[in-house]
């Protein structure tokens, strides 16, 4: 079953190895676009506050939790709802269906980097470059409907998170991360004074963080709800297999709390650097998904240098693609590899050649595959659909459920005390009440209202 346990597992072995992967996971194309988008058309500071509310009320004690369990087990997702149910209980399935979210996210979101990575290149030669946003959307739309040119890509992304990943968890996962998330915050820092800079630029800020309550309504309540989600990478066993990687010195509670920070930090600054740019040059806010490959070259061509920064841009949401990625394969994987015992080689060999299998019906879902519909949508959509709608919701529900009635109270304060070395008792109290009553109920709400149950 499981590898020679006389081998020392693999692991994070710094606290700033522990930060810079679990918030590169954390970060993603979430930041890049959706988060400024969202906020930008959903009522600006209103909805920040939404937002806030619902990272606190459900994102961090759901992350903490998944955490804290996989810390607790030291094993892959699934070894880790097994190990820790009473009597044989089927918890794993949380895990199973973990696995099966994965690789449906992966998926698309492949695709979607796929296009990101192409775009630095296309950067680079410059033929993206054109103040016109007519010429950057037929540019954009050559590519998705060329069947070649979207495998390749898709491949290409594939191949390189395959690569990291052969590399372990400390020299590969935790490794690259400590390198690329400072480059990260450098590209944005650099991007956003670049943007605030230019004449007209307050425009932006205001339509960013000026409140407009009228606007929060239950649908904005719901994709804040939706957006911390899958912002924190949670519900899914992402988070229990990182988790699983924690030094049992670190402080958890404290830790999640600084990754939320600086996940929030980004998507700020991401805003910061999109919007008051797309005001000073008079383009259009609310292009939402396709925001960032049509109207921000347009933005840039307008810019002296307008072709460095787009390389820049492009690389930071290639980066910020990159520690999502890792951490979604890195659950299949580790459960492969640990439970199956078929080593980390083969199965990161396995899983790529899945998901080039299963990815390839949502690279083509905008040329060969098209027509191919299912409930009405295309495989992008469906999977899309499944995996954010149904199965991280109820993967959030069923752990909260697990911690806060099967797992109990006194467990959940010795993991998360570091066995009484912390004095956070105070802090776990709220925290589990939290877990038990309020997350479940919330994300409940939210996971009906978004399939209109309600109508
Ligand atoms: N948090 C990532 C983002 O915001 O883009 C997406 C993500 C990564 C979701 C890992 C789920 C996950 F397990």
């Amino acid at each position: 079953m499981s590898q020679d346990s006389s081998k020392a597992r693999d692991g994070f072995t710094s606290s700033f190895g522990v930060l810079a992967a679990t918030l590169g996971s954390a970060v993603g194309l979430g930041n890049i676009w959706m988060f400024p988008y969202l906020t930008g058309s959903s009522g600006g500071a209103g909805f920040l506050l939404v937002y806030l509310a619902a990272t606190l009320l459900v994102g961090l004690p759901v992350m903490i939790s998944e955490i804290m369990l996989g810390r607790h087990a030291k094993a892959d997702a699934v070894t880790t709802m097994i190990k820790l149910a009473p009597r044989r209980q089927p918890w794993w399935l949380v895990s199973a269906f973990g696995v099966l979210a994965a690789f449906l996210i992966m998926s698309f979101y492949t695709e979607v980097a796929g296009w990101v990575f192409a775009y630095v290149f296309k950067a680079i030669g410059g033929g993206l470059l054109s103040t016109d946003p007519k010429v950057t959307s037929a540019a954009f739309d050559s590519m998705v409907g060329d069947p070649v040119q979207s495998l390749v890509w898709q491949w290409v992304v594939l191949v390189v998170i395959g690569g990291i990943l052969l590399m372990g968890v400390s020299k590969g996962i935790e490794a690259v991360t400590k390198k690329l998330m400072p480059l990260l915050f450098l590209l944005l820092l650099i991007l956003s004074v670049r943007s605030m800079l230019l004449p007209g630029s307050s425009a932006g800020l205001a339509f960013l963080f000026k409140p407009d309550f009228a606007k929060i309504n239950a649908q904005v309540v719901l994709s804040a709800m939706g957006l911390a989600f899958f912002k924190l990478s949670i519900g899914m066993g992402t988070m229990m297999t990182y988790g699983s990687y924690f030094r049992d010195d670190q402080n958890v509670p404290v830790t999640t709390f600084r990754v939320m920070s600086a996940d929030l930090f980004v998507s700020l600054l991401a805003g910061i650097a999109i919007f008051p740019a797309v005001f000073a040059f008079g383009f259009e806010p609310g292009a939402g998904p396709k925001l960032l490959f049509i109207t921000i070259p347009a933005v840039f061509a307008n810019m002296p240098l307008g072709n460095v920064f787009m390389v820049a841009f492009f690389l930071l949401a290639s980066i910020a693609a990159i520690g999502a990625m890792l951490s979604l394969l890195e659950v299949p994987v580790s459960v492969m590899s640990e439970r199956f015992g078929w080593g980390r080689p083969v199965t990161t060999v396995i899983n790529l050649l899945l998901l080039a299998l299963l990815g390839s019906g949502c690279a083509l879902s905008a040329s060969l595959t098209a027509n191919v519909k299912l409930f009405g949508m295309n495989q992008f959509d469906l999977f899309d659909f499944v995996s954010t709608k149904l199965l991280m919701p109820i993967g959030g529900i069923a752990l909260c459920l697990f911690v806060g009635w099967v797992w109990g109270e006194q467990r959940f304060r010795t993991a998360l005390s570091n066995n009484g070395a912390l004095a956070n008792e105070k802090l776990l109290g709220v925290l589990f009440l939290v877990v038990r009553y309020v997350s479940p109920v919330l994300i409940l709400a939210v996971m009906l209202k978004g399939l209109n149950v309600f109508g």
